[in-house]
């Protein structure tokens, strides 16, 4: 098997397979042109090489059937690439429902890892196998990238947004885990190592030394900042309602409708004002500096926990049009 050359690392996650293939087609096709091109010019070299000091070559008008193959020809391979690997790019970048969620921070030179259930470590990814996982990723300072050779996936990490990459482990083991982009001199340390476990396995290590629900974390934040003084969950803050919101479309002052993902929750925190909530001012003061990148990450995960514990609301008691739909199962209403 090609994954057991050492100079190529293990298969282990359900892409690798397909992002192999498309790789090997590449390389092959490449491959094949570089052989064919290469003989080509040595053999021509040598059928129309001078013979003759005065020897002058024939004049040649073209070929219309020759200039339409080696058009039509190399466009057919390259739509054949285009396609396949799109195929291949979608799969990649679209988690599928249900994922397990784990939180991700970079910063110079760490990555810190949180599970919703509250265990924490550093430079260490515990997963099961079988279960599709999906990374949201923030950075504390500048860019830097997520990679995991064996599971072929590799995502920037970039300072003021939050990133994702999803992956399934197929196979229980150990797996290299980089940061693949230059962020500094200890850029080369910023590595550390996936555990892929069996399920049971995983269980048992995620009920081992948890510090509390990254939710409630993010509660008591949210609690300690004073957010709960203005969000309260009878929509008769001064901000809107949280609950329910997460994945759920809200409208905007200017009229757009955005469906409130973990980005958005980032960026109301941060930066309030970039995408008001219609019917509300704006009021709320920035939190950018005074929350860490970790902290966020735990406020975005109480947020989404908010969806599963749907509250009573008082319906339409909030201020107007733009309140967040507080009906549990409201279809996007574009
Ligand atoms: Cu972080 Cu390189």
């Amino acid at each position: 098997m090609l994954g057991d050359i050492p100079l190529f690392p293990a298969r282990a996650s359900s892409v690798a397979s397909q992002v192999d293939a498309l790789y090997f087609f590449l390389v092959a096709v490449a491959g094949f042109f570089a052989t064919v091109i290469s003989l080509a010019v040595i053999f021509f070299a040598l059928k129309y090489r001078r013979r003759k000091v005065d020897e002058v070559g024939a004049r040649i008008h073209g070929s219309t059937a020759l200039e339409i193959a080696w058009s039509v020809i190399p466009l057919g391979i390259v739509l054949v690439i285009f396609v396949w690997s799109s195929a291949v790019y979608l799969a990649i970048s679209r988690p599928p429902r249900g994922a397990r969620d784990v939180y991700v921070v970079g910063k110079q030179w760490m990555w810190k890892i949180q599970h919703p259930e509250g265990r924490r470590e550093i430079n260490e990814l515990h997963v099961p196998v079988g279960r599709p996982i999906r990374l949201t990723m923030g950075s504390e300072d500048v860019i830097h990238s997520f990679y995991i050779p064996a599971f072929r996936v590799k995502a920037d990490v970039v300072p003021g947004r939050l990133t994702t990459l999803w992956f399934e482990a197929t196979r229980p083991g150990r797996y290299r885990l980089f940061c693949a982009e230059y962020c500094g001199a200890q850029h080369s340390g910023m590595i550390g190592w996936v555990e892929a476990m069996e399920p049971a396995a995983f269980l048992a290590w995620l009920a081992g030394g948890a510090e509390g629900s990254l939710a409630s974390s993010g509660e008591k934040l949210f609690q300690d900042l004073a957010c709960n003084s203005c969000h309260r969950p009878d929509s008769q803050g001064r901000g809107p309602a949280l609950d329910g919101l997460f994945g759920k479309p809200v409208v905007l002052q200017s009229g757009q409708t955005i469906v409130a993902d973990e980005a958005y929750i980032r960026e109301s925190i941060v930066n309030p004002q970039a995408k008001l909530v219609a019917g509300y001012a704006p009021i709320m003061p920035t939190f950018q500096g005074l929350v860490s990148e970790e902290g966020l990450l735990q406020l975005v995960a109480y947020i989404k926990s908010l969806e599963a514990t749907p509250r009573v609301t008082t319906p339409a008691a909030g201020p107007a049009a733009g309140a967040p739909p507080a009906t549990p199962a409201g279809g996007p209403k574009k």
